[in-house]
């Protein structure tokens, strides 16, 4: 097999490999990700970066995997598309109980699955815009029963038009065909990841991703978190008017009439890839204001930050962000199965949209099975595991905050909340070593520091590519402190590596 081309992505293997990553991993399980060393040895390499959020349960979960061995020895209907899921009814109703709760009310929302989160945005995306489209055309046939209203006024001699009525109605046909074609606008917040699917890849902010792909989709207006309380500005440039007519005071007048433009605007409670930046209560209410001023449905993506990362089930419920849709996936699978949902409010659903939408494998019963287990184990105790994420995030930030004051040349930031975790590097821009000014200047400091620390203290983690100098955490609720301070010993030695401007050591050569 070696001597055989490699067409599974060779150019990343590649660049991994220059900066010591490209480990084979053989078994998974907990914390840990093990690799063989040269004499066929198991290494265990700590994991915190968790399967980019994917393993708040941790890998290879025993419940989990005994539950996937018994659906598989059991013949479970993996593809029963197009029948009863009473897996999926029972997820849908177990989700809708933890929402009930986390929002503190009743209203229910339906559930749509899919495969991955990209895909959950994607179904949240088309489902506002099916809901867009069916408003405007709601809107038409109203305008259009009140033209014909002012029609008939005007023959029975109840009302005048100003010049003649039919050349008004033909103008009022004329605008209102031209506007109502107006594309659909979305919003997003800067540093916003949302996934790199056609559609998805337009709402997130990093360019590297989204540029080439622009004419293929629709265009995103990014706003800066600072500039939330221009959003009803912003806003105001993007809307349209149509014409209505109506008949005051026996005089037939033109009247406008918001046109629904405003597809969706989406926002996670903690950005992940975007550098783990936290939504403060205050941005979450302006944004939630202005949308409501102008009915534009709020999207959170809870792909990352939800699932009781960050000590509640919803990140979002923290800040008091209520969703019109929100996504949620990776950690739904409980490390083990590929699940995702899009959960759309009862005040927005289309049920029409089930009959235009839908994915060979989303919904099965094995994922949907997979998915009730971890939504059990996050519940039980009265949420215990939510408890204890946020007491391991604390025990985690108190280590990383005391890496930053030993070195608070080299660490600048330390962020984020219970299991969604960054540290941030210093600009490295002015460092007296070549290589390590390169890779600062090129984007790839933090995944050399990474390299530093799987090959010399073997803990795995990450840059978020969009703040490349900054390093997530994201473990399992089970990670241990003999694991914490595994970690916080390598950021050490990393940070005394920046501070010495050794490059050799910082890549290993
Ligand atoms: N939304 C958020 C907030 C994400 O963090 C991700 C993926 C996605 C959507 C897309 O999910 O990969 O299952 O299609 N985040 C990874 C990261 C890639 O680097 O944080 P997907």
């Amino acid at each position: 097999m070696d001597d055989e081309p490699d067409l599974a992505e060779p150019l990343l293997l590649g660049w991994l490999a220059s900066v010591h990553l490209d480990a084979h991993y053989t078994r998974a399980e907990g914390d840990h990700l093990y690799r063989l060393d040269e004499q066929g040895r198991e290494v265990a390499v700590v994991d915190f970066a968790g399967g980019y959020g994917s393993t708040l349960l941790g890998h290879n979960h025993p419940e989990i995997v005994a539950l996937a061995r018994d659906l598989l020895a059991n013949g479970v209907p993996v593809h029963a598309q197009f029948s009863r899921h009473p897996y999926a009814r029972d997820l849908a109703s177990a989700l809708n109980r933890v929402l009930r709760r986390e929002h503190g009310d009743d209203e229910p929302y339906s559930v749509i699955f899919a495969n991955s989160g990209a895909e959950a945005i994607e179904a949240a995306v088309k489902h506002a815009e099916l809901d867009r489209v069916l408003k405007v055309g709601a809107l038409r046939e109203s305008i259009a029963a009140n033209v014909e209203a002012a029609r008939a006024a005007v023959a029975d001699g109840t009302a005048v038009a100003d010049g003649d009525f039919e050349a008004l109605a033909a103008r009022v046909d004329e605008v209102n065909a031209e506007r109502a074609a107006t594309r659909p606008v979305l919003f997003a917040l800067e540093g916003g990841f949302h996934g790199k699917l056609v559609g998805s890849v337009q709402l997130t902010h990093n360019a590297a991703y989204r540029n080439p792909f622009g004419a293929l989709g629709v265009t995103t207006r990014f706003v800066a978190k600072d500039d939330l309380a221009s959003l009803p500005k912003l806003f105001d440039e993007e809307r349209v008017d149509l014409l209505d007519l109506e008949v005051r005071d026996g005089r037939v007048v033109p009247v406008p009439r918001p046109l629904p433009v405003f597809c969706a605007f989406a926002v996670e409670p903690v950005q992940g890839e975007g550098g783990i930046r936290v939504l403060d209560e205050r941005s979450a209410r302006l944004i939630r204001t202005a949308c409501d001023e102008v009915d534009c449905p709020v999207l959170v993506d809870e792909v990352q930050s939800g699932m009781g990362r960050t000590g509640t089930f919803l990140a979002s419920s923290a800040v008091g962000l209520r969703g019109d849709y929100y996504a949620l996936a990776k950690s739904l699978g409980g490390g083990v199965a590929k699940t995702a949902v899009m959960l759309a409010r009862a005040s927005r659903y289309r049920g029409e949209f089930e009959l235009v939408h839908s994915s060979t494998f989303a919904k099965d019963a094995f994922s949907t099975t997979i998915a009730l287990k971890v939504l059990e184990l996050l519940e039980a105790d009265g949420g215990a595991l939510y408890r204890r994420a946020t007491e391991r995030g604390e025990r985690i930030t108190a280590a990383l905050r005391a890496v930053r004051e030993e070195f608070p040349d080299v660490v600048v930031d330390v962020r984020g909340r219970g299991l969604m975790l960054g540290l941030e590097f210093a600009d490295q821009s002015g460092s007296a070593h070549a290589a390590i000014r390169e890779h600062n200047a090129g984007g790839t400091l933090g995944y050399a520091i990474a390299g530093l620390l799987l090959r010399r203290h073997r803990v795995r983690t990450f840059p978020t590519a969009s703040a490349p100098n900054t390093l997530r955490f994201e473990p399992s609720v089970f990670i241990g402190d003999a694991e914490v301070d595994q970690l916080a010993e390598g950021l050490r030695d990393a940070a005394a590596v920046l501070r010495a401007a050794d490059g050799e050591a910082l890549l290993g050569s």
